[in-house]
């Protein structure tokens, strides 16, 4: 028996999330629920007959709570090198041998209606998290060069008003966000050309996230109901229902 079939067998879990795995989890859904909202306000700003001034303000709002986002995910990044045993990389990432047996066990116990004795991410659980992570830091990426390249917000507001206004003060001090009086024309150009892919891969992820985002909260209600796992209960209080061990 490996050392991960011979954990699951011997374990009597007291704690499947700690605090800060569960605080990450819902502030991310908060921040992830919010930026979808603001985002879709933002696509369809035209639609809604949101005026230019208002366009502004929704994407300044999109990106205050995209910081958040982004700080909160540098936080969990940071975790899964230091904090709780779940909270680990090595829970996480379907990287490890004898994954793949790991999941068509899983996946026959699941078809079987066996409940499974995972302490935290079980086997599909692990892709799903490591394609919404890649997911999420693809659009805090892409989310901080475009919150430079359109409201000369940090990180990189400062590096694009200097481009778009060729490093002329006087243009600098009078450069709005969102608006195109006061740039050298051929600068703002270039600067819109550089931003292109990185609008298109925002707006692409989005779509891919609202499908991943459903497929994760269909899987954790399924394994809540078919695997009784209780993990949906767990990632509320911390611990798995019908254990009562403590956090
Ligand atoms: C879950 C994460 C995120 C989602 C789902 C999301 C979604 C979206 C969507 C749908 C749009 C509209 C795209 C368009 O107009 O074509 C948008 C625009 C934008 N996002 Fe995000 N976003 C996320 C994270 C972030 C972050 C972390 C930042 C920066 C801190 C950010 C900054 C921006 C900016 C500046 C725009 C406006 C781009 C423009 O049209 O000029 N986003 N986002």
């Amino acid at each position: 028996m490996d050392t991960r079939s011979e954990h699951r067998a011997n374990s009597q879990p007291t704690q499947t999330w700690g605090r800060a795995a569960r605080v990450f989890h819902w502030l991310n859904f908060v921040c992830v629920l919010a930026l979808m909202v603001l985002g879709l306000a933002i696509l369809n700003a035209k639609a809604f007959g949101v005026s230019v001034e208002g366009k502004v303000l929704l994407k300044t709002l999109h990106v205050y709570v995209g910081y958040v986002f982004v700080i909160n995910l540098g936080w969990r990044i940071i975790w899964a090198f230091i904090g709780h045993e779940n909270a680990r990389w090595n829970a996480m990432l379907p990287f490890y041998r004898g994954y793949v047996e790991d999941l068509k066990r899983f996946l026959r116990d699941l078809r079987a209606s066996r409940p499974t004795t995972e302490t935290a991410h079980n086997p599909l659980g692990r892709l799903m998290v490591t394609f919404l992570l890649l997911l999420m830091l693809t659009q805090a990426g892409t989310g901080l060069v475009l919150a430079g390249t359109d409201l000369y917000m940090p990180p990189f507001g400062n590096a694009i008003a200097d481009w778009v206004t060729d490093g002329d003060a006087e243009l600098r001090a009078k450069l709005q966000p969102g608006s195109t009086d006061y740039v050298v024309e051929s600068s703002y150009s270039e600067m819109r050309a550089f931003r292109k892919p990185y609008i298109s891969v925002h707006e692409f992820v989005f779509y891919i996230m609202a499908a991943a985002v459903l497929l994760h909260i269909v899987g954790v209600v399924v394994g809540e109901f078919k695997e009784r796992n209780g993990l949906v209960s767990a990632m509320i209080t911390g611990r798995r229902s019908g254990n009562d061990g403590e956090n």
